[in-house]
Parts: structure tokens; C-alpha cells; sequence
């Protein structure tokens, strides 16, 4: 058993570190989710399933490989498993096909540059970025659901970047790794920062499906790349406050650009919410006494940060220099100290609108935002949506708006009054949801909280208080269509500690993640209670246990579960991320490469749908509204590839393009030869 800051001094070295995750910042004294699901298990208490008992037998317990869902008995899961893999292509199931689609690189706007090695900055602004959450919506403008199936505007999202694929040409022949950037005399090159601020933040752009069945971008006055540097609204109680007044804002209501969208929301209203999770670690503070709006997010006290030094950009330019949180003048008007306040929010984008002005939700809280999903909005009824804190023992977020949705007439304003709740899983299968809300669950000015906006800006600190369940990093989740119940992967975590382990927790260092589900009482999505329980423990054959107690198969052995999508069918989509340092070695090896398996959340059957080529993560799904055109993204494929092996030109991938080609994200398009629905 490692203990992470002790057995990993440079923690990006520990086995379950993707690119990007920041040092565990959660100090408060909560119970982990393990601590409730041995407790748990040890009274058999599980209201929902088998899982439970099969939790208490998992020690010492031989299994067979072949558990009792090996034979489909399931109505939604109509293809053949494909098996896993480690080859640098897309595998899929007979009688499907694919396409590859807007590639990092490809153009969208302005004069549609070209891509090569050696793009501007400037280039990249008009640019596609790396592939995470995304979604298709229809040309039509009036549903996020219904509509055309063949022609759309596409917004999707772009996590980070890789450096040395970036700036290929410049970097080329240097030992670098994946997150390397090249540094002059304790500089970085103007133009390079400006190209890697491009490369973050959203696209949006038309796909339209042509006469031969291929799908392509289409220009169009709609396309638009958002980015690290475009100006954005903040909105809701955080608007206007003292924690968000900077030189560039001194009244505290914009800010400029989007960092790290990992995962997304898609409202009811017809627009799209961009979440911005890793963000901490492009900023720096390196004064003595640091706040805690830093602090507990992880903001850097190196004097280069932790990523890439934008703020050391060699011309000094207010734009780059603001990622310097240090404070440096008489108040907060006249420098950034507050600059990373304008961060780690949901943003919402109206992608039919390409002169409006994104803008930065506070009510839904500040934290390593993975994503956002609403449940089904119904007329006369508040609006509610939930969000994970991708982090070692973060929480689960739920927000109640409120006033009620209107079909027609309910807008992102609603976002800016209501309640945000955290999660508090009890032993017996039900949990609370805990008000984050001035003179709450201990949220008094006594105990640091001077009103809403400081609560909604702490929000992590605010839910220790209120005493949130520590969790296994919450990644995205999705909501059944049909049942209403609400789904979150767990994806892994590696740093729960030997005094967390007992003869009844199977899972000591869980490297491998589980998925937890829960039902609102009395089905609404507004209810302050819950029942919950797990839909399935990720793993080898050895160590994982699908929903009925059986061990997973070769035919769905996964691990690190991470996208999260209920189609319309109520097919549950699962997209793996076992990290880069993690990745087909040890005890994910057998996994393979990332991969996106499909499950029957009704039988709990799973089955692996697609393999993804050497080095990437699959994430972010959707279809069009007939079902027969899905989209799926692949990031940063060829991550794997050692600093050595890049400075011999030798990567371990390079999907898609082939022959010798820099490796890029990019979305598969999947199609079934007989224009059937996708997984039936
Ligand atoms: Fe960006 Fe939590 O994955
Ligand atoms: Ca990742
Ligand atoms: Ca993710
Ligand atoms: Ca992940």
C-alpha cells in the first residue's frame, strides 16, 4: 500500500495519475465512500440487488471467469462483444462501421487554416482542439434531442493539450513527456502560449451528413471557437462579489476564457454547459499567505505553476501575465490575486447564438467540475441537475432551481437562484442531500462563511462542513430515461489508506472504480433524500462483480469508468480512462487499451462495444435522434509514448491519419451496415 505524498513525492508518478490531476487537496475529516460501503455491507442492508452480499464475500473468494451475465439475456444489447485489445486502431462489432470526423487540427472558422506541425496561435484559434464532452444538437435549434438526424451544430469540448504534438515541428528530437512544454531562459515563447490557449476551451461547428453516407464539417456563420482567452459573463450570486474583482473586471462580473472542459451539460432550454475540472494548475500563487479559494483547489506555489507557465510568457502581455495570482499591487482592482476565482465553474454556451457571450453559472458551485446532468425536466416543476468534483475524496453536487421550468420561456437564468446540495451517503442505503446555504449545516458567518457568494466560492470547504461523503473522484453521470434513477462512475483511487481497509472492504487501493446509482425519494429529482446503491465494481475477472454478484468476463472486463451516457433507449454508455501511467501495465493490463462498453441497467448485463487505439481515452458520446449515427471521442491518443521514443521520432500511435502522422484526437463517427439503431 503506497501512500501518496509520502511513497510519491512527485505525485504525477503515482499509478492512477492522469495528465492534468491535481495533489489531493481534501484535508476535513469526512467518512469515505468506503467507509460506508463496508459498514454497509456488513449489516447486508442494500435495498437494491445482489451487490452487497457478493462486496462482503469478495475476499478470499475464488470466482469464476464466467459469470451468470455471459449469456445475453438482455432486449437493449443486440451486438456481438468485441474483444479486448492494444492495437492503435478502432475496433468495433460486426456489422459496424466507422468514420473518423473533426480531427485536432481541423479548421472551422476564419479562412480555415490548414493543419500542420507548425500552425500560429492565431491558426489555432480557428482550430479544432483535444476531444472530451460533447454533444450533437439539431440544426433545427428548438430541442437537444429532437430534430434532424443528418445535419447539426456540434459543440465540443477540449480538455488540455499535449505540447510536444502541439508544437510538433518545434519540439521534435527533444526527450519530452506528454505534458513537457520547452522553456527559454525561464521564458515561454509568446506565440506557442497563445497556440495552447487556443487549443483550450469549445468548438462549434456544423456536421452535415453527405450523399455517400460521410459525415463533414460544413462552414458556417454558427462556427466558433471559444477559448482560454474569450471574454465571459459571471452570473448568479458570485456576480458582482468581492472574490471575482480583477484589473481586467473591477466590478466583478467577466473574466476571460474557459480552462480544462472535461465532461458537459446539455439543458433543457437547448444549450450547452462547458465544465471546467483541472483548472487549478494554471494558475500560481506564490505569496507566503495563501487563501483558501486557492488552497483547497490546489493552485499551485511553484513560480511556474503547475502546467505550462502561461503567466511567464516573454512579453509580459495582461492577458498571459493574469495566471500570476501572486498579488502585486494595493488591491484586488489593480492585479489578479483573484483570477483563479473566475474559475473552476460551469459555463454556458448558446450554440446557435455566435455573437452571445458565454456565461460562468456560480449558483452550481466551484470545484474540478467533470460535467453536469439534469434530470428530465417536466413543466411547472423545478429544474435539477447534479455534478461530480473529479478529485481523490471530493463530493456529489445536486442543484435545485428556484423557480419552475416553463417549455418555451425558461432560460440559463435559472440557473442563478436556487439550492446547491452535496451528498451525504448513509449506511443503510439512503443518503441526504446537505443545503449549501448561509446558516445551513453549520454554514454560519462564525464559522467562515460570510454569505452565499464565499459559500459558493468554497464551495469544497463549505461541504466539509456541511459534512459530504468523501468519494472515489465522481466523474460524469447520467440519468435513465425511464426510471429517473441517477447514475455516477466512481472512476478509481489509489490513495485510500491501509486504516481505511478491513476484512470487509474488497477494495483496498481501488484502481479500478465502480459505478453507484441512486433513486430520489418518491422520484423527485427535488426530494432532500435518496436510496442508493452500486450497479457495478469494476475490475479483472479476479476483482470486479457486475449487478447480479457475478464476476465480470472477458467480454466486458473494464476498468476506470469515466463517460457516462443513458441513450434514449435507456442503453447505459460506459467510456474507460485508465491514466497514461496506468495504461496496459500491472494489473491493467488485461484491460487493454480504453475502451466503451454498453450495459442493460435493468439486467445488468455489459458488453464492450469499442475499443480505442493505443494511448487515449474514449470520452464523450452521442447520437443523432433517430439513433443511427453515433458519435464518440477519442483523446489524445499516442499519450503513452515515452519522452525517448519522441525524440526518436518513434510514437506509439499515429491514429488516425496513419503513415508516420502525429497522433490526434478525434470523433468516430459509428454506423451500422444496415442503418439500424446504435447497440440494438
Ligand atoms: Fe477530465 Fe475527470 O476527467
Ligand atoms: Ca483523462
Ligand atoms: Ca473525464
Ligand atoms: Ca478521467
Amino acid at each position: 500500500m503506497k501512500d501518496y505524498e509520502h511513497d510519491y513525492p512527485d505525485y504525477t508518478q503515482s499509478p492512477d495519475w492522469e495528465h492534468g490531476d491535481e495533489l489531493p487537496s481534501n484535508q476535513s475529516q469526512n467518512r469515505t465512500f468506503y467507509d460506508v460501503v463496508e459498514a454497509r455491507a456488513s449489516r447486508r442492508g442494500f435495498l437494491m440487488g445482489g451487490l452487497a452480499a457478493a462486496i462482503t464475500g469478495m475476499v478470499g473468494l475464488g470466482v469464476s471467469t464466467r459469470g451468470g451475465l455471459a449469456v445475453s439475456t438482455s432486449p437493449l444489447l443486440g451486438f456481438d462483444p468485441v474483444p479486448v485489445s492494444e492495437d492503435d486502431t478502432i475496433v468495433v462489432p460486426e456489422g459496424y462501421r466507422t468514420q473518423t470526423l473533426a480531427r485536432w487540427g481541423d479548421a472551422i472558422s476564419g479562412d480555415m487554416p490548414a493543419y500542420h506541425g507548425s500552425n500560429t496561435g492565431e491558426e489555432q484559434g480557428h482550430q479544432i482542439g483535444q476531444h472530451d464532452g460533447q454533444h450533437f444538437f439539431p440544426i433545427e435549434g428548438e430541442s437537444p434531442y429532437e430534430g434532424s438526424s443528418s445535419d447539426g451544430i456540434y459543440v465540443l469540448n477540449h480538455e488540455y493539450i499535449e505540447p510536444r504534438f502541439l508544437h510538433a515541428d518545434k519540439y521534435a528530437g527533444q526527450e519530452l513527456s506528454r505534458s513537457n512544454v520547452v522553456w527559454q531562459d525561464g521564458t515561454r515563447d509568446d506565440d506557442e502560449v497563445l497556440k495552447e490557449i487556443n487549443a483550450h476551451g469549445v468548438a462549434v461547428f456544423r456536421v452535415q451528413k453527405q450523399e455517400s453516407g460521410e459525415w463533414d464539417i460544413i462552414a458556417d456563420p454558427r462556427n466558433r471557437r471559444i477559448t482560454g482567452n474569450t471574454p465571459m459573463e459571471i452570473a448568479g450570486p458570485v456576480r458582482g462579489s468581492e472574490h471575482v474583482v480583477t484589473k481586467y473586471s473591477p466590478d466583478g462580473t467577466r473574466t476571460r476564457g474557459t480552462l480544462n472542459n472535461c465532461a458537459h451539460g446539455v439543458t433543457p432550454w437547448n444549450t450547452y454547459l462547458a465544465a471546467e475540472e483541472n483548472w487549478a494548475g494554471y494558475f500560481t500563487n506564490t505569496a507566503e499567505d495563501r487563501p483558501r479559494e486557492h488552497t483547497r483547489y490546489g493552485v499551485s506555489n511553484r513560480p511556474e505553476g503547475n502546467r505550462y507557465g502561461w503567466h511567464l510568457a516573454a512579453g509580459g502581455a495582461d492577458e498571459f501575465a493574469r495566471f500570476d495570482a501572486t498579488p502585486k499591487a494595493a488591491s484586488a482592482a489593480e492585479d489578479y490575486r483573484n483570477e483563479p476565482n473566475g474559475f473552476g465553474w460551469m459555463v454556458e454556451i448558446d450554440p446557435f447564438d455566435p455573437e452571445s457571450t458565454p456565461v460562468k453559472r456560480t449558483h452550481l458551485g466551484r470545484f474540478a467540475h467533470e460535467g453536469v446532468i439534469f434530470a428530465k425536466a417536466e413543466a411547472g416543476k423545478p429544474i435539477v441537475c447534479y455534478s461530480g468534483d473529479d478529485a481523490r475524496f471530493e463530493y456529489i453536487y445536486k442543484f435545485v432551481s428556484r423557480e419552475v421550468y416553463v417549455p418555451g420561456e425558461t432560460d440559463g437564468a435559472i440557473l442563478d437562484e436556487g439550492t446547491l446540495y452535496v451528498a451525504k451517503f448513509n449506511e443503510d442505503g439512503t443518503g441526504e442531500w446537505l443545503a449549501l446555504a448561509p446558516g445551513r449545516n453549520g454554514l454560519t458567518v462564525e464559522a467562515g462563511f460570510a454569505d452565499l457568494a464565499d459559500i459558493l466560492v468554497n464551495t469544497r470547504a463549505a461541504a466539509d462542513v456541511a459534512g459530504a461523503t468523501k468519494m472515489d473522484r465522481p466523474e460524469w453521470g447520467a440519468v435513465d430515461p425511464a426510471t429517473g434513477e441517477v447514475y455516477f462512475t466512481l472512476t478509481n483511487n489509489t490513495l485510500r489508506t491501509q486504516a481505511q481497509v478491513d476484512a470487509m472492504n474488497p477494495r483496498a487501493e481501488n484502481q479500478f472504480g465502480q459505478i453507484i446509482r441512486w433513486r430520489e425519494n418518491r422520484d423527485d429529482p427535488a426530494a432532500t433524500g435518496f436510496a442508493w446503491d452500486l450497479f457495478v465494481i469494476a475490475g479483472d475477472v479476479n476483482s470486479s462483480r457486475a449487478f447480479d454478484g457475478s464476476a465480470l468476463n472477458e467480454d466486458n472486463i473494464f476498468a476506470c469508468p469515466d463517460g457516462l451516457w443513458f441513450d434514449a433507449d435507456s442503453r447505459l454508455w460506459i467510456q474507460t480512462d485508465i491514466g497514461e501511467s496506468a495504461m496496459n501495465q500491472g494489473d491493467l493490463e488485461p484491460m487493454g487499451n480504453n475502451a466503451m462498453l454498453a450495459a442493460d441497467p435493468r439486467t445488468g448485463e455489459i458488453r464492450r462495444f469499442l475499443t480505442g487505439p493505443m494511448g487515449q481515452e474514449i470520452t464523450g458520446v452521442c447520437t443523432t435522434p433517430d439513433q443511427r449515427t453515433m458519435f464518440v471521442g477519442v483523446q489524445h491518443p499516442g499519450a503513452t509514448t515515452t519522452p525517448e521514443e519522441w525524440a526518436a521520432g518513434q510514437l506509439n500511435s499515429h491514429w488516425p491519419d496513419g503513415n508516420g502522422a502525429i497522433p490526434r484526437s478525434a470523433l468516430v463517427v459509428v454506423t451500422r451496415e444496415d442503418g439500424g439503431i446504435i447497440g440494438a
